[in-house]
């Protein structure tokens, strides 16, 4: 018999949007009139980018032809897509090298495969409210896990507490579930507090391209001392609405260097190159070369037109939360509005209300953490109609 990884014991039986569109299947199975809206996962519902497609397209056509055929690409990803990831660094100020990026199919799978580098002996910090991907990939691995409180006292970006130690510490800026977003000062404590505990920062940026105040920080690259202790992940999931295409980027400074028990000094860059090369072939050809195509000029601006009309729904969201005095988070440098259930509601009670009395589809607060129990989340990806229709039906039961 084998002896299984039982760290799968200790959490819970379904990912928490695998939970819930359970639930919303059931009762759309015994509700079969009522029209369900959904504002909780973050999927975005604006189409590629015609230029994306093109460039798509175009990469389907090399792999039909003998002169253009491309095999198994390079593990990191294909040199055009990764200079130009690189350069999209750049024009914001930051300086990533393009043998330092690595393209991947997605932010999640990054983030999640990253603690394969990590020994379980390891103290994991991880912020509560998260993004649970952080948290069930440590405990599926059997590390364990402090807990640093994200609250509405300190505005959901816990900050770090020099008496606690740690190894690995999780932030994620626009922050995922609350829309919160660290501002520089904020993270050179961090980082500061990283290299005083020779800890590695494990930066999640996949919603930067919400920022719209160029004082904030879109990637921790910009912060001085960050290369000696962060690997930052990033996706065009919701950047240029790829979640269902797949594409991402980690990027690990090659500066990233530990010391080994036996005094061998260990570089992230080639572990992770090590691990990438033996475990992963690579993202397709095809979606690489569609993922280019967002850096041009032309794809850049139709990504800023949809991140709009995002924003526009989120600012809907907000609005209709201003009127009834109810308290939120983020939801201006992010396609998340986070905010407190009315009465003192607990979030998965008030999920329940609004799926059954409205048919609206939010995100329970508690799905990301204690601390989110009394929260809500709900994502501005809707269609401008559906984002106004789920708030005129969500104010009848405020
Ligand atoms: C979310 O809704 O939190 C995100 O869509 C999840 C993800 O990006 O994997």
């Amino acid at each position: 018999m084998p002896r299984l990884n039982e760290n799968y014991l200790n959490i819970k039986e379904s990912y928490l949007f695998a939970e819930i569109s359970r639930r919303v299947s059931k009762y759309e199975e015994e509700n079969p009139d009522k029209k369900v809206i959904r504002l909780g996962i973050g999927d975005v519902t604006k189409p590629l980018s015609k230029n994306v497609v093109k460039a798509l397209k175009e990469g389907a056509e090399d792999q039909g032809s003998a002169e253009s055929f491309h095999g198994y690409g390079p593990e990191q990803g294909y040199p055009f897509l990764r200079d130009r990831v690189s350069e999209y660094y750049a024009a914001f100020g930051a300086q990533v090298d393009s043998d330092e990026i690595f393209i991947s199919d997605g932010a999640k799978s990054d983030t999640g495969n990253i603690t394969e580098l990590f020994d379980a002996d390891n103290v994991i910090l991880v912020p509560d409210p998260v993004y649970p991907v952080y948290v069930d990939t440590n405990i599926m691995s059997g590390k364990t896990i402090k807990y640093m409180s994200g609250n509405a006292e300190n505005g959901f970006l816990p900050m770090p507490d020099d008496s606690v130690h740690a190894d690995v510490i999780y932030l994620c800026s626009p922050n995922n579930p609350t829309g919160a977003v660290y501002n520089k000062e904020q993270l050179k404590v961090w980082v500061d507090y990283a290299l005083k505990n020779d800890a590695v920062i494990l930066f999640d940026a996949a919603y930067e391209a919400f920022i719209t105040d160029p004082e904030l920080p879109r990637s921790i690259f910009l912060i001085e001392g960050a290369r000696k202790c962060a690997i930052e992940f990033c996706s065009f999931s919701k950047t240029a609405g790829f979640t269902g295409t797949r594409c991402g980027y980690t990027v690990v400074p090659k500066e990233l260097c530990f010391k080994a028990t036996n005094g061998t000094e260990m570089s992230l860059h080639a572990m992770w190159f090590r691990r990438q090369s033996t475990k992963f072939n690579g993202t397709s050809y095809v979606v690489q070369r569609g993922a280019a195509e967002v850096f041009t000029e032309a794809g850049m601006a139709e990504c800023r037109e949809n991140i709009a009309y995002y924003q526009e729904n989120a600012r809907t969201i907000a609005e209709t939360l201003d009127k009834h005095n109810i308290r939120y988070f983020g939801g201006t440098h992010s396609p998340y509005i986070w905010f407190e259930c009315p009465n003192g509601m607990d979030s998965w009670g008030f999920f329940d209300k609004l799926l059954n009395e409205v048919q609206v589809v939010g995100t329970p607060g508690a799905g990301f953490g204690d601390n989110g129990k009394n929260f809500f989340r709900l994502t501005s990806f809707g269609s401008h109609e559906a984002t106004k229709e789920a708030m005129e039906r969500i104010e009848k039961i405020l």
